[in-house]
């Protein structure tokens, strides 16, 4: 049962709904995402009036916290980055749904003691048994965490019971299939959300309104119009205190895989027959079987990986990534990855999609850049000066929005022309900034509703795109094998090459 509100300030795919009482439960609850994101996300929706008073979240991690102590670290992470506490009386009332549940992964008996616990709240806080199941531990405790919630028999009801995972599934397409026949055995698909938090961000599903809703640019899409794709995720920070995670991980399984990999079908895929999250979902899936790496035999033509050395961010020396504290001196994992895919369809045959992603880049940026194919003829002679194809370009991250690139002619008695732009941004047309992803994200699962998150075949099939790289790039750890680039500056030479190759440049932004 859900009931409709209005709200005209959020623009959505479709009205919005309040969900039905439910306990949140976080497994790593003493980590960072539950502080900076989860927690503060829940607040915020529940000041919104967006998530009944009986919203109630469980923590659950090793240490042994008190539900007083995690209510205050939960209040300083709201306070530190969720915009702050509103006033004692909202704190207090939601304080009171906050509780802390220590236990180990692999301690049945933990699980035991949470799902006794989960009952008393279930009649205290009237949550009528929903209960939603957050992973956001190590990669690694995955199986472990899902094999014991179904040993306890804490997913048995199809409706009522949900788990929520993390990304990376798997750290390969082997890992990725263990990993979900882990989960199929103890839950059905339609319990499952696998949540990658870059389909929340407003930007990248309004890709499908932008796409789906306006009648003149869907007949461009193709490789009749579009020369090529570019989809960049830059990030300026490096590896901050992560080693731990990322040094098995690196930049194609934490980025590229998932993120990029997303934004990457979205922008590709066919328009679904409707909204429903199997329809999109199968269309993603479609993209992805016809993808594949440019050029299999020669992986320099399509895959391109690099580290960053010490460098100067913002007037500041950094260290480079082997100097980052937790990183193996002849570490060989990947800080950049840059991608060619080819999709063979109809659509899209012969349009190289380039995809590149890496930490301590000159900045934080995040867009897709369809670029049109050139005039046929340039009858503007006179003009002496070459004219820019059209791009169009949506950015994700900052000033959320949308541009075309084209000609017009400079004012004056000579044919001369400049490249201009036609600007749409969600600051100045909506007046409101974009909410974070993972409210978003969080309200969508308590509503049952998996349009924004992935079906196992989907990450499967991401996973087999770019397993010849993988395997590749896994198969030697000679640290001289991997390109380096200065810590604030683009890319490594080799990843400039893969474009001149073509013909073509990556975007400077
Ligand atoms: C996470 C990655 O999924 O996304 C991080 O693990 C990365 O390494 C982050 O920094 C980037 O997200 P955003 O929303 O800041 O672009």
């Amino acid at each position: 049962m859900v009931t409709l509100l209005e709200n005209p300030l959020r623009v959505g795919l479709r009205k919005e709904r309040v969900p039905e009482p439910q306990i949140l439960v976080i497994f790593g609850a003493s980590g960072d995402l539950t502080q900076r994101k989860l927690v503060p996300a829940i607040y915020q929706m529940r000041r919104d009036r967006r998530l009944p008073p009986e919203t109630t979240v469980v923590g659950v991690a090793r240490r042994p916290w008190s539900h007083d102590y995690f209510r205050e670290q939960m209040r300083e992470g709201i306070e530190e980055f969720g915009g702050g506490i509103a006033n004692e009386e909202s704190w207090q009332d939601f304080a009171k749904g906050l509780y802390y549940c220590p236990g180990d992964i692999d301690n049945p008996e933990s699980y035991q003691k949470l799902k006794t616990f989960l009952a008393e709240l279930d009649e205290e806080r009237r949550t009528r048994g929903n209960h939603i199941f957050y992973l956001s531990v190590s990669p690694n405790f995955f199986p472990e965490a899902i094999r014991q919630l179904g040993a306890a028999q804490m997913l048995v009801d199809p409706v009522k019971h949900r788990l929520v995972i993390e990304k990376p599934f798997g750290r390969d397409l082997s890992s990725a299939k263990a990993l979900n026949r882990v989960v199929q055995k103890v839950c059905q698909e339609q319990q499952v959300y696998r949540i990658d938090h870059y389909l929340g961000k407003e930007t990248v599903q309004n890709l499908m309104v932008f796409r789906f809703a306006n009648a003149i640019f869907e007949p461009l899409w193709n490789r009749q119009f579009v020369d090529h794709v570019q989809i960049t995720v830059a990030e300026t920070v490096g590896v901050e205190d992560r080693a731990g995670y990322y040094e098995s991980s690196g930049a194609l399984r934490d980025m590229l895989q998932n993120h990029l990999m997303q934004i990457f079908c979205l922008t590709a895929m066919e328009p679904p027959n409707s909204l429903d999250a199997d329809s999109i979902r199968t269309e993603k899936m479609k993209v992805l079987q016809a993808t594949r790496l440019a050029d299999l035999h020669n992986l320099e033509f399509s895959a391109i990986r690099g580290q960053y050395s010490a460098g100067w961010m913002k007037g500041k020396p950094v260290p480079g990534y082997h100097e980052e504290p937790g990183v193996a001196a002849n570490s060989t994992t990947p800080t950049y990855v840059a991608m060619k895919f080819l999709i063979d369809n109809w659509r899209w045959q012969g349009v190289p999609f380039y995809l590149r992603t890496g930490k301590r880049l000159p900045k934080k940026v995040s867009e897709i850049a369809i670029q049109f194919r050139e005039v046929p003829l340039l009858i503007f002679q006179s003009a002496a000066q070459q004219t820019a194809p059209n791009i169009l370009t949506m950015r994700v991250h900052p000033n959320e929005g949308i541009s075309l690139r084209f000609e017009a002619k400079m004012p004056g008695p000579d044919l001369r022309t400049r490249t201009v732009d036609m600007d749409f941004s969600y600051g100045a047309s909506f007046g409101v900034t974009s909410s974070d992803a993972y409210d978003r994200l969080l309200i969508d699962c308590m509503l049952g509703d998996q349009t924004l998150f992935t079906r196992s075949d989907e990450v499967e099939e991401a996973w087999r795109v770019v397993t010849p790289a993988l395997m590749a790039w896994e198969s030697s750890n000679d640290q001289s094998l991997v390109p380096k680039y200065e810590a604030g500056t683009w890319e490594p030479t080799e990843a400039e090459l893969l474009m001149n190759r073509d013909g073509r440049k990556w975007r400077r932004l």
